[in-house]
């Protein structure tokens, strides 16, 4: 098998197999981050193919070479639903949902692991540099180090990393840290994230930690240094603008207008159906605007897209026969013949018709409980080039960081939740074209390519430095 300098480790590949069998690209975040480094850098991609029991070669698709990695349906229970699912995201995401400890998960999370450390293992050159993506390849890090310890390690963590309070449930707390530290560079969201990961490393293994990264003592007597740092994501804001531009998109967003039945207001959220986005939280607040007369459903409509993931995992299910109801007996107490309270879709669009919707909504709701960045809340300010529309945009993500002239939110606090979204309803085109402008200078001045530099060079900083002392 051929090999490459750049390397890319994810749980996913970057491509969806079509019911004809087609690999074409899949449309997440993740995906849409790391596509242009590839291809800047002809890398490969060590990766799930997203479906149980498919077996397949290394293929090159659209000058990246792709190496699959076979998971059984076993594997797909055990590691991918049960493990990272079921114990790691509710844990990491503050246990908005009960994590479920569960020992058989956890072995088969380390057997999947090395799996994917080997794969990584067998395609980088000699010297190279691999990326490690996200909580599902915790471990990675550390045995790819094992297995080959003249590579360069990146790690970046999408999802937030939780204080020590609530990590320290973990029954694999000290194992899951070291295959972390096994990183030259273990990038994470926003700075308390990184404030937490070294926080429980000093800890659970009293290491010294400095600015300049954490102290980890070798077998040797010598000191290997790792460093811990935000480096907040983003998009590829330019295929965000174009979309914006072109005018079969705007015509797009005219005709969702017409099609809701002209309201003066649309609202939209824009979410995986998942109980850390607080889609429930935004339904009450909308839901009680209605009732108090605060909105009138002929002026005002939400739509709500909640595309279905994770659909085998209990609190998933649970979750979609809540916001299921709660739509119906909204739209039950206050539809008219012509106007509906909320157009839901449980579906997944592709990025064209979502930059419509984004042109089409005047205000965007992004509600989370918890949220490593949300990349919907960039989308939404990329695709408005008119430097139109209100981003309603919760303190409890990520993105909250960057995006200070966005309203911000608490969304455990309904009654605020509600008067922010009135006042989003009602804010002044002159004060929204002043607040879209700031966010989308910020947006812009540190898109997705920028994110991947500044990850790149520190990784490439560190591993310099190591070099020179060891
Ligand atoms: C989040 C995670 C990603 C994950 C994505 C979709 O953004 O950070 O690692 O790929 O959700 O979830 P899924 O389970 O379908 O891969």
């Amino acid at each position: 098998m051929s090999t490459a300098e750049f390397v890319v480790v994810a749980n996913r590949l970057p491509v969806d197999r079509g019911a004809d069998g087609e690999f074409k690209h899949s449309p997440g975040g993740l995906v849409a981050a790391l596509e242009p480094v590839m291809k800047r850098t002809d890398g490969a991609w060590v990766g799930w193919a997203g479906q149980p029991d498919l077996t397949l070669d290394p293929f090159e698709f659209d000058g990246m070479l792709l190496v699959p990695v076979a998971l059984s349906a076993d594997d797909v229970e055990l590691y991918y639903e049960g493990m990272s699912n079921d114990t790691f995201w509710p844990l990491y995401h503050d246990v908005i949902s009960p994590p479920r400890y569960r020992r058989l998960w956890w072995e088969t999370y380390v057997e999947v692991n090395r799996r994917f450390a080997e794969a990584a293992a067998s395609v980088v050159s000699e010297g190279g540099t691999v990326w490690v993506q996200d909580y599902q390849l915790q471990l990675v890090p550390k045995m790819l180090r094992e297995l080959r310890p003249d590579l360069t390690i990146g790690y970046f963590h999408h999802i937030p990393f939780p204080a020590y309070g609530l990590y320290s449930q973990l029954p694999w707390r000290k194992q899951v840290l070291e295959g972390l530290m096994g990183a030259d560079v273990i990038g994470f969201q926003r700075v308390a994230d990184a404030g937490n990961f070294t926080r429980s490393i000093r800890r659970l293994f009293h290491y010294e930690t400095r600015a300049s990264g954490i102290r980890i003592p070798q077998e040797d007597g010598s000191t290997r240094v790792a460093l811990a740092k935000a480096f907040p994501i983003s998009i590829d804001v330019d295929a965000y603008v174009e979309l914006a531009r072109r005018p079969e998109v705007q015509a797009r967003a005219a005709e969702i207008r017409e099609s809701l039945g002209n309201p003066k207001r649309i609202l939209l959220g824009v979410d995986r159906l998942d109980y850390t986005k607080g889609i429930r939280h935004r339904l009450k607040a909308f839901g009680e605007l209605l009732h108090d007369e605060r909105v009138n459903v002929e002026d005002v409509t939400l739509v709500q897209v909640a595309s279905p993931s994770r659909e085998r995992v209990e609190a998933y299910m649970q979750l979609r026969d809540e916001i299921e109801l709660t739509v119906g007996r909204i739209n039950g107490d206050f539809d008219t013949m012509g106007h509906t309270a909320i157009r839901y879709l449980h579906q997944g669009y592709p990025r064209e018709e979502m930059v419509a919707l984004y042109l089409a909504a005047d205000v965007m709701l992004v509600t989370a409980l918890r949220d490593g960045m949300n990349l919907v809340a960039k989308e939404y300010v990329a695709s408005r080039i008119d430097n139109r529309g209100v981003l309603v945009l919760s303190e409890f993500a990520g993105a909250a960081d960057e995006l200070g002239m966005a309203l911000r939110v608490n969304p455990h606090d309904i009654g605020s939740l509600k008067d922010t979204i009135e006042r989003a309803i009602t804010m002044p085109g002159a004060e929204q074209g002043r607040r879209m402008r700031s966010l989308r200078r910020r947006v812009i001045e540190n898109d997705v390519d920028a994110w991947s530099r500044s990850f790149l060079d520190a990784l490439a900083r560190v591993r310099a430095d190591s070099r020179a002392q060891g």
